[in-house]
């Protein structure tokens, strides 16, 4: 089915210029960037954003790297785009992820890990809608 899908490209990847780069390798694997805008999250949108791993012993450091510079936050579209791109972007630990992904590619360690994407249509409706507006999505 046509999906839509959240991404973050994180401050390990604006900081070393690379958000061409990354859109590159999206495009290249046909998702869709229908909205995009490069933003420093507050403390507030973090906390909120990861709410999940609140309980998690790296949830402080993770809240500390995702305000530490600025983020480029998308919505990417295309046919699976939830599954698609977590293909593209590889696994979690940048030294578990596949030749050619996002992570393998670009990704620090596992924390600096360069992109987040949804894990599910739910977790996907939740994040997009936390970051844009329906007008802002040009589909
Ligand atoms: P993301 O897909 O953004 O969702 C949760 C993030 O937590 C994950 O990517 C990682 O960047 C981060 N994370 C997961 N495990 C660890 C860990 N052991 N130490 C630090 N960060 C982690």
């Amino acid at each position: 089915a046509l999906e839509r899908t959240f991404s973050i490209i994180k401050p390990d990847a604006t900081a070393r210029n690379l958000t061409g780069a990354i859109n590159a390798v999206i495009e290249k694997a046909g998702l869709r960037i229908v909205a995009q805008k490069r933003i420093r999250m507050t403390r507030e949108q973090a906390e909120t954003f990861y709410a999940v791993h609140k309980d998690r012993p790296f949830f402080g450091e993770l809240v500390e790297f995702m305000t530490s510079g600025p983020v480029v936050v998308q919505v990417l579209e295309g046919e699976n785009a939830i599954a698609k791109y977590r293909e593209v972007m590889g696994a979690t630990n940048p030294a578990d992820a596949a030749e050619g992904t996002i992570r393998k590619l670009f990704a620090k360690s596992i924390g600096e890990n360069s992109v987040h994407g949804s894990d599910s249509p739910e977790a996907a409706a939740v994040e997009i809608a936390q970051f844009f507006s329906g007008n802002e999505i040009v589909g």
